[in-house]
């Protein structure tokens, strides 16, 4: 059988860091309440006139060169985001031109799940024999859909993404995959202007309604809930138990989630990978970043299994188990 591995990995954080004491400068909150509420002390915010499209075209740039591949060698482009570009063209269309590939390119939209979706995708297409090599790019500016004056929001998102190349190859690489969606929880986490259902009016835009509204402990329980249950899934979809995952790789969205979910699933917490202090909540570009940041760190190792695990708006989920296949970074 084909499987798919990931054989590339890339990044892109923008410049301007945001810390809790700036926040504070525009909301009524502090950095000890975020930090002990979140577990976030910083993040990052793009620059005026940066796109999401420019941060994936970073990230995947950074993944096609860690894969050694060139543009032309791509077959097919999945961009995961929650924020485009615009509604029309996909976010994926520009990052296609930004990045000078020749292929086909589409855009997974499902919130802070859309990486693990856009993972599936691309494994999909190359175990099915559709394409050899797929670039996997999971890219959010979120920040542009906050309101600055809403402190239960402006505390917890950051903008960032993340790329991998996918390859076909003999051996398994990316293993199970859970995904799952309920739609019944649409008003939990939503921006609710901007679309077909409620197109922008000026009225819409002055009472807020083009900014970004969450129910917070609801997706928290959500949260704590689904991790757990969708890693076991994917973990007896791979033929393998807890005792064989090397780390869990979660979203980051808050610290507290990620210290829930470890004796849930009855691993160590040292087993639950986060980097949310430094990068708040990234949204689709949360897990391929905290891959770089293994990466990088030389903490991952061939034959690693990692299970990476998704959930936010719709609601929706997802979880991936990969065997890691390459060596670590030099
Ligand atoms: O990608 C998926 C997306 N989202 C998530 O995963 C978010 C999941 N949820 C959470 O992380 C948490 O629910 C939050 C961090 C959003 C909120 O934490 P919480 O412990 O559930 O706080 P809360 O909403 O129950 O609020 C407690 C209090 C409230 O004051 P009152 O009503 O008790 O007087 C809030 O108004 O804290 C207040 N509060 C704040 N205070 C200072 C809310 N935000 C802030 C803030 N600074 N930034």
């Amino acid at each position: 059988m084909r499987h798919a591995s990931i054989t590339g990995i890339g990044a892109y954080l923008p410049d301007r860091v945001v810390t809790n004491d700036d926040l504070s400068q525009l909301v009524d909150t502090s950095d000890e309440w975020i930090a002990s509420r979140t577990g976030i002390r910083e993040r990052r915010i793009v620059a005026e006139g940066q796109a999401t499209s420019d941060m994936a075209a970073a990230a995947g740039r950074g993944a096609l060169a860690d894969a050694g591949l060139q543009p032309e060698d791509i077959d097919f482009l999945v961009v995961g985001t929650g924020s485009p570009d615009h509604i029309m063209p996909s976010t994926a269309a520009i990052t296609q031109d930004l990045l000078g590939l020749r292929c086909g390119a589409v855009d997974v939209m499902a919130a802070c799940t859309s990486f693990i979706l856009a993972l599936q995708q691309g494994t999909a297409m190359i175990e099915s024999g559709r394409a050899d090599r797929v670039l996997v790019i999971g890219a959010d500016a979120l920040t542009r859909h906050i309101d600055f004056t809403d402190r239960r929001t402006c505390v917890l998102f950051g903008d960032g993404a993340g790329a991998v190349v996918l390859e076909a190859s003999d051996e398994p690489g990316v293993l199970g995959i859970d995904t799952g969606s309920d739609g019944s929880g649409a008003g939990v986490l939503v921006i609710p202007a901007g679309g077909a259902a409620m197109p922008c009016t000026p009225e819409r835009v002055a009472a807020g309604e083009h900014y970004l509204k969450m129910s917070g402990g609801e997706v928290f329980k959500f949260a704590v809930r689904i991790i757990p249950e969708a890693t076991k899934r994917a973990l007896e979809l791979s033929g393998l138990t807890v005792d064989d995952l090397t780390l869990l790789v979660p979203h980051q969205a808050n610290q507290r989630i990620l210290d829930a979910v470890a004796p849930r699933l009855g691993i160590e917490s040292e087993r639950v990978f986060s980097n949310v202090a430094l990068l708040g909540n990234t949204s689709a570009g949360s897990i391929p970043l905290a891959l770089h940041d293994l990466y990088t760190d030389h903490h991952l190792h061939r034959g690693d299994v990692l299970a990476l695990v998704g959930f936010g708006a719709g609601l929706t989920w997802g979880a991936a188990v990969v065997r890691w296949m390459k060596e670590p970074k030099e």
